[in-house]
């Protein structure tokens, strides 16, 4: 078994773009198939939440796709436990964000 080290720096972090930098249009995002409605910035990837009530950690792989240069959408399939989440967080009024 290998253990995780947590570390404070690594290639991960080689490119941060966070405020208005953002630009998700700068990033290359494929249509993968004929029928998509567009590019999708993510695929394998996972999006990570927290239950606003019990304070846990969910990671779930939903497409995300490129709306425009700041927005990405996903779709969550209604019973999956992300969506659960995210309703939870709708009925309280708040939106849902990364812990
Ligand atoms: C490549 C890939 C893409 C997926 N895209 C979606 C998606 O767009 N929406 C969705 O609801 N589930 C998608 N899934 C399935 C969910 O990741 C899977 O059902 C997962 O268990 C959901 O986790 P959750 O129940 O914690 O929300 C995808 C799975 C894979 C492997």
């Amino acid at each position: 078994m290998i253990r995780a080290k947590e570390v404070a720096t690594g290639p991960i972090f080689e490119n941060v773009i966070e405020g208005d930098a953002v630009d998700v249009l700068k990033i290359p995002a494929p249509k993968f198939y004929e029928r998509d409605g567009g590019r999708y910035i993510g695929t394998a990837c996972f999006m990570v939440v927290q239950d606003p009530e019990t304070g846990e950690i969910n990671l779930g792989t939903y497409r995300s796709q490129v709306l425009d240069a700041k927005t990405v959408g996903a779709q969550i399939l209604k019973g999956k436990r992300g969506d659960r989440i995210l309703q939870k967080y709708r009925k309280m009024g708040r939106r849902c964000r990364l812990p």
